[in-house]
């Protein structure tokens, strides 16, 4: 088994540059420790061992560590441990018996009144008649914990918790130093939130001991994203809720009859990959239905090395969908996180929603921006001046701490650039500089991306086209004066939803067999719950606090898709997690009502799958897909056969590969384009100089009605490409009946970077099952 030096070595500057622990640990003066995950192969454990903890214990003894080093011991989703040792010490643990792999730990971070409207929630009861069904689906949510105080949360309504659930409600102390210190109590589940963890240590193993003066160390969350998270997968209906008055109306959940259990790994200085796995463990043991994972561990994370995609690998084998969020390192191609192809890996769209206010110059003109700043100027306008050009710092116009001149801010509205240190920050440097307004404006990085964020002084945030026509004004006019003027929530904006710049893109770095992003839901400008521990902006000088926050991500969009998965599961309790991907990839749409294509904020273009993957979510069509493209764990240890795993890295993937004693069959070709996925990608290479032909087989299973006959049509966006389907019409006669195809796609020789795309549908006339195709030279 290898060791990644290059990851331990990345380990050890974080520890060391990002931590500020003593330098002379980096001088080996002391043995610097960092967490690894070491995963053994349990069919090897000697008989004489009386249960694997034992067993691990030895394993650190025979190298001479304390099993005091020791943090979990892993028995459901993986097998083995985490512990804290040397670089010498980990390598020497790979040459010990029964150990499959070493991993230094990898570190991650975390990436509605409107969205059920949005997506026709609002019709489903009338499909989903049995809510009692929704009432047994548990959805499990990893991220900074929960506020239980939350209205979200509430359990008006709900039965008793269903039976055969196993997890628990850890309590903590109530946290201290916080503003709102009457409210919270001690942390409690009710028949809503009816389980509640922390995982604490290995966090706690490689930062320090938590400071509960800051944080509480309890599954209560100080942070917001947790809360919010949740309440957006399943969070009960609250009416009259809105921040601060903006997108007003009855914040619900997706499913807002599921339960909810909460597994907070993510703490003020992020979130361990030791930990995580910990709360995949007792989630799976616990009886989750779906896992929600608002992480990501960045566009480089291989699956070996990827603690959400080896849990993630155990929690699909008992039948729970997993879905995370494809990342926010959009519009760059090949951002993407979590791309393994058994999560559901989810991009952000734009609501119908905006929050409109404008800036209005004393020339006359007037540019559209976006606020959650409620304030009147009353039309009066006030001096206003370039960020850049009040300050002595070199980048003064990003409006960084303690670099503008209050004697030219005094009063004034400051046109600050976006970019660099947060868009919060900027505001509250303005008003620490006595600034009475501010106009955020995007830059050529940003493009016409808007989003907003509860600010702490009236600001209006720009595009990049505005800003720049606000500049020359500001760098032409002697006496430059502006206004804002604050229009409050309007819905129905057109066209929407569009791809949002900061979702992570395709092609999938990893597997460029597989389309990620699978599918994108709105995650821009979404309200949901929060803590009641800290206000809107996160920030400790906003004492301000709110029961609910409008914030945007790949993270927002992560749990709607959670909460649609539990709502699938509830009217379809047998489908698989494939099944329930497949039937919310192939019912996605990419075109608008009028015909016109899902649009893409970063290009003002048509979107793309490598930025809409199967396209935007529809879970009224999701419920009655047709035909399901199934899959079981089985071929996904196929599908890393023919990505040329070791036996090892397989089985350090797979829990599963273990317990079968896996192997690749040396004598068998194993396709990647082979695994039964709902989508069709490959990347082609551009200095072959001739055509390249792939063939893709595929096996649909009918999920409809009983008898019928489905017809395909494939078409591309280029000549580039030639897809042929054979056979091209497929009859079924009963239910669950299967029947397979192929689909022949021949790449022209084309330059590197080329990008071609297609799609391919299946009809009945009634039900059409579409599929992506994405194509890139390379
Ligand atoms: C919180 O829990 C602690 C210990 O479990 C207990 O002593 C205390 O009375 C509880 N406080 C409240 C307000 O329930
Ligand atoms: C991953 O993202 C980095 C920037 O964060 C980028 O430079 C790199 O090209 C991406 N990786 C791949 C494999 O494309
Ligand atoms: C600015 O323009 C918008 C629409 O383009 C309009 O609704 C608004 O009233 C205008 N504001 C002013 C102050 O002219
Ligand atoms: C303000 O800054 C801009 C851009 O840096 C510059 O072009 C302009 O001359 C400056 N104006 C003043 C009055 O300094
Ligand atoms: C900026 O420069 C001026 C003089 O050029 C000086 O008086 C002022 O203190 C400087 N401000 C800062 C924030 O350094
Ligand atoms: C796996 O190895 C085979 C044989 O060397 C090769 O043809 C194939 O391209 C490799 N697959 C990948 C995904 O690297």
């Amino acid at each position: 088994m290898e060791i990644f030096h290059l990851h331990r070595l990345f380990l050890v500057l974080v520890f060391v540059l990002g931590l500020g622990l003593p330098c002379f640990r980096a001088f080996g003066l002391l043995p610097v420790r960092s967490t690894y995950i070491v995963h053994l192969d349990k069919s090897q454990m000697p008989a004489h061992f009386q249960n694997p903890t034992e067993w691990h214990d030895h394993t650190l003894n025979a190298i001479s560590v304390s099993p005091d080093q020791k943090i979990y011991s892993y028995e459901t989703v993986t097998d083995g441990f985490a512990a804290r040792l040397t670089a010498a010490e980990a390598s020497q643990v790979h040459d010990l018996h029964g150990v499959i792999g070493v991993l230094p730990e990898l570190r991650y971070k975390l990436s509605t009144t409107r969205t059920p409207e949005f997506l026709g929630l609002d019709k489903i009861s009338a499909l989903l008649p049995e809510s009692d069904s929704v009432s047994k689906v548990v959805v499990g949510v990893l991220d900074s914990g929960v506020w239980p105080e939350s209205k979200s949360f509430d359990d008006t309504g709900l039965g008793p918790v269903p039976s055969g659930w196993r997890g628990q409600c850890e309590s903590g102390p109530a946290p201290r130093g916080f503003l709102d210190m009457d409210k919270p109590t001690n942390f409690t589940c009710n028949r809503k939130l009816i389980g509640a963890r922390f995982f604490s240590e290995g966090y706690e193993a490689a930062i320090g001991p938590i400071d509960v003066s800051k944080e509480s160390k309890s599954p209560r969350d100080d942070d917001g994203h947790g809360t919010h998270t949740a309440s957006t997968a399943a969070g009960s209906a609250v009416e009259g809720a809105s921040l601060f008055g903006y997108a007003p109306g009855t914040a619900r959940g997706m499913a807002t009859r599921a339960r909810v259990a909460v597994y907070k790994v993510c703490w003020l200085g992020g979130c361990f990959g030791s930990d995580i796995l910990a709360a995949m463990e007792k989630a799976v043991d616990d009886g989750v239905n779906v896992l929600s994972l608002s992480l990501d561990g960045g566009n480089k994370t291989h699956f070996y090395h990827d603690s959400v995609a080896i849990g993630a690998f155990a929690a699909v084998e008992k039948g729970i969908f997993v879905s995370c969020p494809a990342g926010n390192a959009g519009p760059r191609p090949y951002s993407l996180s979590n791309m393994a192809p058994w999560i559901a890996t989810v991009g952000a769209g734009t609501l119908d929603r905006d929050f409109p206010a404008y800036v209005t110059l004393g020339n006359g003109k007037n540019f559209s921006g976006v606020s959650l700043y409620s304030w009147n100027f009353k039309g009066t306008l006030l001096p206003f001046v370039y960020a850049g050009n009040v300050s002595n710092a070199t980048n003064g116009n990003l409006c960084m701490k303690g670099t503008l001149d209050p004697a030219k801010v005094k009063g004034k509205i400051v046109l600050c650039d976006r970019g660099v240190n947060d868009r919060v920050q900027k505001g509250s440097v303005v008003k620490l500089a006595g600034g009475a307004g501010m106009v955020l404006a995007n830059t050529a990085a940003d493009g016409e991306d808007l989003v907003v964020d509860a600010h702490l002084l009236p600001t209006t945030a720009v595009g990049e086209k505005s800003g720049d026509a606000i500049k020359s004004y500001l760098f032409s006019d002697s006496n430059p004066t502006a206004t804002i003027l604050f229009e409050g929530t309007k819905v129905g904006i057109q066209p929407s939803p569009v791809v949002a710049a900061f979702s992570s893109r395709g092609p999938n770095s990893i597997t460029p067999a597989i389309l990620k992003p699978d599918m994108i839901a709105p995650g821009v400008n979404i309200l949901a719950g929060w803590t009641g521990a800290i206000g809107p902006t996160g920030f400790a000088v906003d004492d301000r606090r709110v029961a609910f926050n409008i914030i945007s991500g790949t993270s927002m969009s992560c749990p709607h898709v959670s909460g649609l998965a539990a709502l699938l599961k509830a009217a379809h309790p047998d489908w698989s997690p494939a099944a329930i991907k497949s039937a919310l990839m192939t019912t996605a749409y990419v075109a608008y009502k009028n015909g016109g294509k899902l649009q893409d904020v970063a290009t003002g273009k048509d979107s793309t799958p490598y930025d809409h993957g199967a396209g935007h979510v529809d879970p009224v069509s999701a419920l009655s897909p047709g035909l399901v493209y199934d899959l079981t764990v089985d071929d996904y240890l196929d599908f890393l056969c023919g990505l040329n795993f070791t036996s090892s890295q397989i089985k350090n993937v797979a829990l599963l590969a273990r317990t079968k004693n896996h192997h690749c069959d040396p004598s068998k070709s194993y396709s990647l384009y082979d695994l039964n996925y709902p989508s069709f990608a490959a990347s082609f290479d551009s200095t072959s100089g001739r055509p390249t032909t792939i063939k893709y087989t595929r096996t649909l299973t009918n999920v409809g009605a009983a008898t019928g006959t489905y017809k395909a049509s494939a078409s591309s966006d280029s000549a580039a490409l030639k897809i042929a389907v054979v056979p091209d019409s497929l009859s079924f006669s009963k239910a669950g009946e299967k029947k397979s195809f192929t689909v022949t796609v021949t790449g022209s020789a084309m330059p590197a970077s080329t990008n071609a795309f297609g799609q391919l549908e299946w009809s009945d006339g009634k039900q059409t099952v579409r599929s992506p195709m994405a194509f890139s030279w390379t």
